[in-house]
């Protein structure tokens, strides 16, 4: 820690010297040295910074916050204001993310069994994301079975767009693309493989997605045609993988973590959906499908639970409602548990994402222009 000075001793270096000593926890290097602090302004005792995040949606805001205010202290400032940015990188290069140029990040959501809530976690995951002020995409490539549409309130809605260019679905701050939008009625798309495959080619190519910091695709149950059509199509930053705490359940999930890895795509995490069940009238939680099944497949392919989601009545009215809970306009957001665990979710998936990303940044700032 440096020694303590009069405040008006107070300079730009000693300011980026003390910074220098301040990581971003999560990528575990130096603010300084990832090129963080954008500016810095003294008046007096008093500092003001800004600072640029890899993500908008950071989780360990706070703590840098606080590893900021006590380094500077003790350098002598009386008051220390962080203004914030963030700059997402992106993490992949090369032609096989040409499809997509404008986009930075793609997270699949996938599970092994059907009905587990990866829909729910998708539409949340988006939601949360654009909340925290990221540019998020939401791609449907459940093309038999699309319920994006439902859950963000949009069924009715149909595309527009020219000269072969399909504007995205904009809902609760999330650009959207589903069959459903294509559709008039409840005919059932009944589509195979190839079928399937130039769908979703065409989501990728042919929408407006524009820039993107995080493009979520919703995936069909199983490690079926669209898993494998995502992971040929695009680069996948990698696919959270939700399960529900039954061991059926867990046994498929196993396999979708195992299809990944075949096709070279990481799995960021997994998440624990319909974990427990909080009575709404006595606030105790029962444990309905039990809890914990996500932790032994974590630590059976040394992977990570990212979160832990209740099972809770507002969760599913808001699917049904085109609501989702993660949304300030669901009547229940405020209190709802699972809302909580569900932003915190999406932080903790965008803290890992800029993890995986900074080598890409890095090695991409030290290319020549
Ligand atoms: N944590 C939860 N609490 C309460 N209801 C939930 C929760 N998660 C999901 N649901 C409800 O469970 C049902 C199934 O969820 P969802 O459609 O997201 O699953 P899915 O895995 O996408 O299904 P499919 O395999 O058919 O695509 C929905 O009605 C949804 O609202
Ligand atoms: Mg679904």
């Amino acid at each position: 820690m440096p020694d303590q000075v009069t405040p008006d001793q107070l300079t730009d270096e000693k300011i980026m010297a003390v910074l220098a000593q301040v990581k971003d926890p999560e990528i575990g290097r130096d603010l300084v040295s990832l090129g963080m602090v954008k500016t810095i302004e003294i008046t007096g005792s008093v500092v003001d910074l800004t600072v640029e995040l890899t993500t908008p949606a950071c989780p360990l805001k706070a703590k840098i916050e606080s590893d900021i205010v006590d380094g500077l202290s003790s350098l002598g400032a009386t008051t220390v204001r962080v203004d914030w940015a963030s700059n997402v990188k992106r993490s992949f290069g090369g032609p096989a993310a040409d499809l997509i140029p404008g986009v930075k990040n793609t997270i699949a959501v996938a599970s092994g069994k059907g009905g587990v809530g990866k829909t729910t976690i998708a539409v949340n995951l988006a939601v949360s994301l654009a909340r925290d002020g990221a540019r998020v995409g939401l791609l449907d490539a459940d093309i038999t079975g699309p319920n994006v549409p439902l859950m963000m309130g949009t069924s009715g809605s149909h595309v527009t767009g020219a000269g072969g260019r399909v504007n995205p679905v904009v809902a609760h701050g999330v650009k959207m693309m589903s069959i459903q939008y294509f559709l008039t009625g409840d005919a059932p798309v009944i589509w195979r493989g190839p079928l399937i495959h130039s769908a979703i080619q065409q989501f990728l190519r042919d929408v407006e997605w524009g820039e993107l910091d995080y493009l979520v695709v919703d995936l069909p149950p199983g490690t079926g045609d669209a898993a494998l059509s995502i992971s040929q199509l695009i680069p996948l930053t990698g696919a959270v993988v939700v399960t529900t705490p039954q061991e059926v359940s867990l046994l498929d999930a196993r396999k979708a973590v195992a299809m990944f890895n075949k096709v070279n795509v990481r799995t960021i995490g997994v998440v624990e959906n319909m974990s427990g069940f909080i009575c709404p009238h006595c606030g105790t939680e029962h444990d309905l499908f039990g809890t914990g099944g996500a932790a032994s497949l974590a630590r059976e392919f040394d992977l990570e639970v990212l979160a832990r989601i209740p099972l809770e009545p507002g969760v599913r009215t808001g699917g049904d409602a085109g609501t989702p809970i993660t949304s300030p306009q669901h009547p229940a957001a405020e209190a709802s548990v699972a809302a909580a665990a569900l932003r915190e979710m999406a932080r903790t998936v965008a803290g890992r994402i800029s993890v995986i990303a900074a080598p890409f940044a890095a090695a991409a700032s030290a290319r020549p222009n």
